[in-house]
């Protein structure tokens, strides 16, 4: 898969999500579904909206014992997706298990990124929380690699972080990174935010955009704009 634009659908309905997707007419947007609209609609909305031709990161961000990932990841391997993710600080053995249990018997799988540190994790938290004394960037950069030698094929990341991540892990290791914002849009809640052209310049391969789309009185005209931005 090259460079690519996933719309984050962080709607809390079906109904919400279709309304929304039922405006694209022509190119069908790669798509982010998270927990709120899977745990609100379940494995069903995965299908319906692969049957209508997106492709989709299923963003559930796994963590649990290995066995119990391995089982999961079964299931949504089943399910058809095309990305989904776990917390890398579920360690080398259980990511390693996560693959056994994305791997369908015919050899393929989805892609398998990972989440290193939460961008809501900071330094002090991260020490104060979780006993982590090492400076953040070392720790996001560690999780990285132990996602690489796990298998895994990339991480989500800050568009900041996307350049390190390939000088450490490869050039075919994947960035996928959120934080996007127009250079004449709203910031909202994101702290560090790069523009599509920038995330592109830095090497991201896939971005994630989320409200600069789903809050746009012309969606379809922002997507495109993302687009054209990130992919061209
Ligand atoms: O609306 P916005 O463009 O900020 O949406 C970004 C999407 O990426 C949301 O679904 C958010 O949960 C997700 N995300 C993020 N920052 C991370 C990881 C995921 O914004 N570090």
């Amino acid at each position: 898969m090259g460079k690519d634009v996933i719309v984050a659908c962080d709607f809390a309905s079906a109904e919400q999500v279709f309304a929304f997707l039922d405006k694209f007419t022509g190119r069908k947007p790669f798509v982010k579904i998270g927990m709120e609209l899977f745990y609100a609609e379940g494995p069903q909305i995965v299908r319906e909206i692969k049957k209508r031709g997106h492709k989709i990161f299923l963003d559930l961000k796994l963590h649990d014992i290995p066995n119990t990932v391995k089982k999961s990841m079964s299931v949504l391997s089943r399910l058809d997706v095309d990305l989904c993710n776990l917390h890398a600080a579920g360690t080398v053995r259980m990511m390693e298990a996560a693959i056994e249990g994305l791997t369908r018997p015919d050899g393929t799988r989805p892609l398998l990124i990972a989440v290193t540190q939460l961008t809501s994790t900071d330094q002090e938290s991260m020490e104060n929380d979780l006993l982590i004394h090492e400076p953040i960037d070392e720790v996001v950069m560690h999780y990285a690699a132990n996602a690489k030698k796990a298998g895994l094929d990339g991480v989500v990341c800050s568009p900041l972080e996307a350049g390190k991540v390939h000088e450490r892990c490869g050039a075919d290791f994947l960035t996928v990174t959120p934080g996007v914002r127009f250079a004449d849009g709203d910031i909202g809640d994101q702290k560090r935010v790069m523009t599509p052209a920038e995330a592109k310049r830095i090497g991201s391969d896939y971005i994630v955009v989320g409200r600069p789309i789903t809050a746009a009185e012309d969606p379809v005209a922002a997507y495109e704009r993302c687009v054209a931005e990130f992919c061209d």
